[in-house]
């Protein structure tokens, strides 16, 4: 048994990180022979991610994938730490599958990902959920073969959990949810510690992949017919740092560019670390999508002081415009906690005022919410749950009156837009999204899934829009 630590999760030394090439021993590669697996996945693009990798490894152990839980040999669920209704989810379905289990005691379940990082979870799990079989976290999912193969002859609960710095597993496996979008991790990590965040514990030190390793992942891509890539961090634009190496975000983002995918998006991009040279290769390469994600958290300067995010709401809004001049149809989103601990009335006015600037395609809104060991969980915070939520509301509807107002622009455009799949709500439409990121469903045949096609708008919603194929 191997235990998540806080203090070990903090630490930040100058080791190198290992490069582990991963490789399935033949030994494993029956283990799941006539066996199904079911996985649900909570959290953010990189859990999603993992989720890929996770399936493609259970596939070369001969496992295969089934849609329906109940009728899973192997249950996993990759959990996410961000807040503490996440914890609520996850815990809510670890009793359902409590009850699966009673009734059919032979089925694996198991759980991974970023909540069994934290200390309190992993000895919650220690101590309440012994019935539960494999819990391995973010560090080791290239161990996952072996750790079933434990289970599978202990019959107990095997816990591997580390609290490292980190490895960087290359040539891990993927079954990607898409034919035509993949998301490509360009690191790993995040050592930016903003102080309400438990991903810098959870995820370990910030570790950038090799250009190389990088570029070569995005030409197979193309090989394999995908249409776009995402290039994939908690904080892409410090890419390269940790590296010796004269070769930032900018520069990885041209040379992905230059591969000639037909789009290239990155998320997330915190504002501090964003260059001009960044906003300049954007601009150039019509391949670079222009979309960017960037995280506001608040419009308040004492609160982005105590938050550690180390820019000014003056030199966000300077970034912003920027931005907006270089790449003027740039759509640009943003995410926001209201309720940070210290907060005041007046601080949340800041935060309006900057969204009344920005006037932002979307965003994603939060109440904040204490994860145990940060420094935020700490700090003394005042303000009812009620006035939170009000907050809450009051900047949704802002949000949403200017996420309607963004896509009117739209009303009669023609766009390009990549066509994924059936729409989930009628199986005579396409979905897919523009350049910048607008959900767009559209009536066509399903020949054309997989292909950028030009779209008429004809129609614009808060969320979405409908448009038809202009021939
Ligand atoms: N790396 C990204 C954010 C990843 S987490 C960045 O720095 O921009 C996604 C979002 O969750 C954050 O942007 C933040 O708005 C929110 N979030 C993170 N920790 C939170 C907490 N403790 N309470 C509420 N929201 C939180
Ligand atoms: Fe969390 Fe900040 Fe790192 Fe984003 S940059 S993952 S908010 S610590
Ligand atoms: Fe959640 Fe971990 Fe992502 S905490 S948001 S799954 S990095």
């Amino acid at each position: 048994m191997q235990m998540p630590n806080l203090l070990e999760a903090k630490k930040r030394t100058k080791i190198e990180p290992k490069t582990i090439d991963y490789n399935l021993k033949e030994e494993y590669k029956s283990l799941g022979k006539n066996k199904t697996y079911y996985i649900k996945t909570y959290g953010c693009q990189m859990n999603e991610h993992d989720t890929e990798n996770i399936k493609a490894i259970l596939e070369q152990m001969s496992f295969k994938e089934t849609d329906i839980m109940e009728n899973a040999d192997l249950i996993l669920l990759n959990t996410c730490a961000i807040r503490e209704n996440a914890h609520n989810k996850v815990f809510g379905m670890v009793g359902r599958i409590k009850h699966l289990k009673e009734s059919r005691p032979n089925i694996i379940v198991g759980m991974c990902g970023c909540m069994v990082q934290e200390e309190v979870i992993a000895e919650e799990i220690k101590n309440k959920y012994k019935w539960l079989d494999i819990v391995f976290g973010t560090h080791n999912i290239n161990e996952l073969p072996q750790i079933l193969a434990k289970n599978s002859k202990n019959k107990s609960l095997e816990l591997e959990v580390y609290s490292i710095e980190g490895d960087i597993i290359e040539n891990m496996p993927a079954k990607r949810d898409s034919k035509y979008k993949a998301w490509v991790n360009i690191m790993y990590g995040c050592d930016k510690f903003c102080t309400y965040c438990i991903v810098p514990y959870t995820r370990g030190k910030q570790r950038s992949r090799t250009k190389e390793n990088i570029i070569n992942e995005v030409k197979e891509l193309i090989k394999d017919g995908y249409k776009e890539v995402t290039l994939l961090g908690q904080n892409v634009n410090a890419y390269g740092k940790d590296l010796d190496v004269n070769y930032d975000m900018s520069d990885l983002l041209e040379e992905t560019a230059q591969t000639g995918i037909e789009r290239v998006r990155f998320i997330t991009s915190h504002p501090w670390d964003f260059t001009d040279k960044m906003i300049k290769v954007i601009a150039k390469y019509p391949n670079v999508m222009p979309y960017i994600h960037l995280p506001l958290q608040s419009g308040s300067n004492k609160i982005l002081k105590l938050m550690g995010r180390r820019y000014t709401k003056e030199e966000y809004i300077t970034l912003y415009n920027k931005i907006k001049e270089i790449i003027p149809n740039c759509a640009i989103t943003t995410d926001i906690i209201v309720g940070f601990p210290g907060e005041t009335e007046e601080d949340f006015k800041d935060t309006l005022d900057v969204v009344n600037t920005c006037k932002y395609d979307s965003a994603f809104t939060f109440i904040f919410s204490p994860r145990e060991g940060t420094p935020a969980a700490k700090m003394k915070d005042e303000t009812s749950l009620e006035i939170k939520e009000q907050r809450l509301y009051k900047l949704n509807d802002l949000i949403n009156s200017y996420a309607r107002k963004a896509n009117e622009k739209y009303q009669d455009q023609i766009v390009p837009v990549l066509l994924e799949n059936t729409s989930e709500k009628n199986e005579e439409m396409l979905m897919g999204y523009t350049d910048t990121m607008k959900l767009v469903n559209v009536k066509a045949s399903k020949e054309l899934i997989g292909k950028i096609v030009d779209v008429k708008i004809t129609n614009v919603k808060t969320w979405s829009m409908d448009g038809e194929i202009i021939n």
